[in-house]
């Protein structure tokens, strides 16, 4: 890792567990001058910023996240522009669902130079930790990860139907609205008996799996942040776990 000033590194953080950080994303924080970071990065890996580093909490808080968004854009160019070395620190991968190439976008337009770290998204590192593999022969070819937040700019976009015939369904930032999803989802011809599974703070002392079918995910007791996987796949968990 360079260590060039007034540059700034996007970081994936994983899906909380720091063993599950990449070593060129720990390498790149071992030289960071000033640390944003997200409200989902486990608490193992924020203790792994250097001490003499600025750390900064931008976890966002749900209802103003235009303005937040705004103010974190601004944030990052004030320290990059001090000549400071910068690392984003984001969870999961920066690019799924994090706004990762938004925050890009906006430095390169402003001159600033951008690095980039992948990180182990949770969508696929946490399904797996919970013994259920997004594909297997004979059973999924295909998965599809999907945000269930409500698109705020275009109904259009929010179209489940395209996600009935996706053999394996992963959905991020679902839980708050997992009646409308499996009702959207059932109605576009989704099986209501398929199984499904939430998995809540997976890679974390805490994490916990859920399952159950897609037309009793109203019923199951879940909370945020959980991966929601649908799909047949999900079965194969009881042949995969030893407990
Ligand atoms: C804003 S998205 C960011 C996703 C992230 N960039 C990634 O690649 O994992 C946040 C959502 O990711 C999921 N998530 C992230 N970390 C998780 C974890 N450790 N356990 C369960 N779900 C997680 C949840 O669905 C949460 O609502």
């Amino acid at each position: 890792v360079s260590a060039a000033p007034g540059e700034v590194w996007i970081v994936g953080a994983g899906p909380g567990d720091p063993e599950l950080l990449t070593l060129k994303a720990a390498r790149t924080l071992e030289h960071a001058e000033v640390v944003l970071f997200d409200r989902l990065v486990g608490t193992g890996v924020l203790e792994l910023i250097p001490q003499n580093a600025e750390r900064v909490d931008v976890g966002k808080h749900p209802g103003d996240q235009l303005e937040v968004q705004g103010q974190i854009m601004t944030l990052l160019e004030t320290h990059a522009r001090r000549g400071k070395r910068v690392v984003r620190l984001k969870g999961g991968d920066p690019f799924v669902f994090g706004r990762g190439a938004e925050e890009w976008a906006h430095l390169a337009q402003r001159g600033i130079r951008v690095h980039v770290v992948p990180g182990i998204s949770s969508s696929l590192a946490v399904p797996a930790l919970a013994g259920i593999p997004l594909t297997f022969r004979g059973v999924a070819r295909a998965f599809c990860v999907v945000t269930g937040q409500r698109e705020i700019t275009s109904d259009a976009l929010e179209d489940w139907r395209v996600y009935a015939g996706v053999d394996t369904l992963v959905v991020l930032m679902g839980v708050g609205e997992r009646e409308r999803i499996a009702r959207k989802l059932i109605e576009a011809g989704r099986d209501p008996s398929e199984p499904i599974a939430f998995i809540e703070r997976g890679s974390t002392p805490f994490e916990r799996c859920i399952t159950g079918t897609l037309e009793q995910a109203a019923r199951l007791e879940v909370s945020a942040p959980a991966v929601w996987v649908c799909g047949r796949v999900v079965a194969l968990r009881d042949q995969l776990r030893l407990e």
